[in-house]
């Protein structure tokens, strides 16, 4: 199921913590096997579920709990757009408007060419940088004005 590369980054991740308690390498080692396979598949969380010895509810608890695991294919480039209180004060859902009216996707979807996908986050913890958008769960965008939002879409064509 995961490659042998991807297999010693579980164990690399579950040798963090001590004997018997590898269920705490749960959340990376779901990244993990998200980044080798684009998305977390039924049987790819059931798959890092058997790895750590764990009840397969356990880790799709998980997976389904935070954001940043994608249980359907997602676009090339993954844009979360921050809509919490802090953000919606400060442009947040005009940011996502604005995204939303030039990809012509929603929320939740996936640009015809595969390139995108819209996503409603949560708080990411940069308020002050309000208006947020994260890329790829990676890289944080602040003060994401339209002019900021075209750049950031030109940058990833
Ligand atoms: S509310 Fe958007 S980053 Fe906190």
């Amino acid at each position: 199921m995961f490659t042998t590369e991807t297999l010693q980054k579980f164990a690399r991740e579950v040798a963090k913590y001590p004997a018997g308690q590898q269920r705490s390498a749960v959340m990376a080692c779901l990244a993990l096997a998200q980044e080798e396979k684009g998305w977390l598949a039924p049987e790819t969380i059931e798959a890092v579920a058997k790895y750590l010895e764990l009840p397969p509810i356990a880790a799709l608890e998980v997976a389904t709990f935070y954001n940043m695991y994608d249980l359907k294919p997602v676009g090339k480039y993954k844009l979360t757009v921050c809509t919490n209180l802090p953000c919606a004060l400060s442009g947040g859902y005009h940011a996502a408007r604005y995204v939303q009216d030039k990809l012509g996707i929603a929320f939740g979807e996936t640009t015809a060419d595969g390139k995108f996908t819209l996503i409603e986050g949560e708080c990411m913890g940069a308020c002050g940088d309000a208006p947020v958008m994260l890329v790829n769960n990676r890289r944080m965008c602040g003060a994401m004005t339209p002019e900021q939002i075209d750049k950031l879409l030109e940058e990833c064509k």
